[in-house]
């Protein structure tokens, strides 16, 4: 008797317990932590159950992708601004199109709208077979790549580039992950600086160089190679941070925070400053400017070029998916429009800062969560390293 009452005064206590467990659940949002802050809920479900199939038969790939592709339609109105239509005649094709020099391009409504940039452009967008220059074939074989950070640089950036590899972009092994570096680069047209490349090479072997000129409406035709590097060179890399040459990295933090990622977010991370409702700038001075004719409707969700992170393992489904997305100028856009194509959404994490942010606060120790920050010279780079690694002893 005693007992049987015991037991019901447990079985009470618990089911309050329990009644006031819910009750906080429901009334109260989860508390930020401060470090390392977490991640959005999981996917639903894994958006690319084919994954595996990938290298044995890139033929029935390419078909299933270009079902996939059809995600865009979501995005792309049926407008008659010139890459809706490119957009839409590229999803109705039976066979993906071959993106050799060779196609003259479809007729531009007003085009003397166009800023110069663009039209060069428009007249290049069918062109993705540039020679590589200079190769890093041997960059990611040895030791399985943790990170690849894959930078975009101008040819003649060469304080900015000395100033990563000295610092948060040295490669080394953190903990048995290794971390691996490569600069991305066009040509200067009117410069010859293969001399000093070569020279910086030779000492570094990080530079990757394709036969195309530099300049910021290239920047998608740099994605686009990449991507067909990275999978030919370095497709078992677990991640990619693709980065430009003026971020500045806390590099231990950002392999602390992916190794602590689940297993299903580790094949098909996309990771940033998540860029959500952006319409194209219609602004003509705006160095973004996009002209109403040229293209209609809104930007995906897509995380800011700065610097982004996502799965090595969605590398050759990245390649493969941009024959069917058209050439956008802009390249985070471009690169928002290939994750969407595919299914994979972009998750946010405050660490990443890739707009202005006030200088102060950008020091390296008031923002103890701080992953990723944009607009750094070479010199605040080495000193935001300096003080991390002077403070590491205080918990910084
Ligand atoms: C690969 O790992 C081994 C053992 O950890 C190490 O001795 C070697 O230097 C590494 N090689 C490279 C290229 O990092
Ligand atoms: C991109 O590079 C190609 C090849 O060098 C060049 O002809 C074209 O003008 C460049 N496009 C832009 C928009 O700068």
């Amino acid at each position: 008797m005693v007992r049987c009452r015991k037991f019901s005064i447990s079985v009470i206590a618990l089911l309050a317990l329990f009644t006031i467990k819910i009750f906080i659940d429901l009334n109260y949002p989860p508390l930020l932590s401060s470090d390392p802050p977490s991640v959005s809920p999981e996917p639903e479900k894994n958006p690319l159950p084919m994954l595996e199939s990938l290298q044995d038969d890139e033929v029935s790939a390419m078909t299933a992708l270009q079902s996939l592709a059809q995600n865009l339609r979501k995005l792309v109105p049926p407008a008659g601004a010139f890459w809706n239509i490119e957009q839409l005649q590229l999803l109705d094709l039976k066979k993906p199109w071959a993106w050799t020099c060779s196609k003259s391009t479809t007729q531009i409504k007003r085009a003397e709208s166009y800023p110069e940039l663009l039209l060069s452009f428009v007249s290049q967008d069918h062109c993705r077979n540039h020679r590589l220059i200079i190769n890093q074939p041997d960059k990611c074989p040895v030791n399985r790549t943790f990170l690849l950070l894959a930078i975009k640089s101008s040819p003649q950036n060469f304080a900015q580039r000395q100033a990563v590899r000295d610092t948060w972009g040295a490669e080394k092994n953190y903990e048995g992950k290794y971390v691996r570096l490569v600069f991305l680069l066009g040509t200067v047209p009117t410069l010859d600086l293969s001399p000093l490349l070569g020279y910086e090479n030779s000492r570094s072997h990080d530079l990757l160089q394709w036969d195309f000129a530099d300049t910021f409406l290239n920047l998608t035709l740099k994605d686009q190679l990449f991507l067909g590097w990275a999978k030919t060179y370095c497709a078992r890399a677990t991640y990619i941070l693709k980065g430009d040459d003026d971020v500045f990295v806390r590099t231990p933090n950002i392999v602390r925070v992916l190794s602590s990622l689940g297993s299903h977010r580790h094949r098909t991370l996309y990771m940033g400053h998540v860029v959500k409702l952006a319409k194209p700038y219609r602004d003509p001075h705006s160095k973004y400017y996009i002209p109403t004719s040229f293209y209609l409707g809104m930007y995906p969700p897509y995380a800011g070029g700065g610097g982004y992170l996502f799965s090595g393992s969605l590398t050759p489904w990245l390649y493969l998916v941009s024959h069917f997305v058209f050439p956008y100028p802009i390249d985070d856009v471009y690169t928002g429009m290939c994750f969407m194509a595919l299914g994979v959404k972009p998750v946010g994490h405050p660490g990443f800062k890739t707009f202005s942010m006030p200088r102060e606060k950008s020091s390296s120790c008031s923002e103890k969560s701080l992953l990723l920050v944009h607009q750094k010279s070479p010199r605040e780079i080495l000193k935001m390293w300096g003080e991390d690694f002077e403070n590491t002893n205080q918990q910084c």
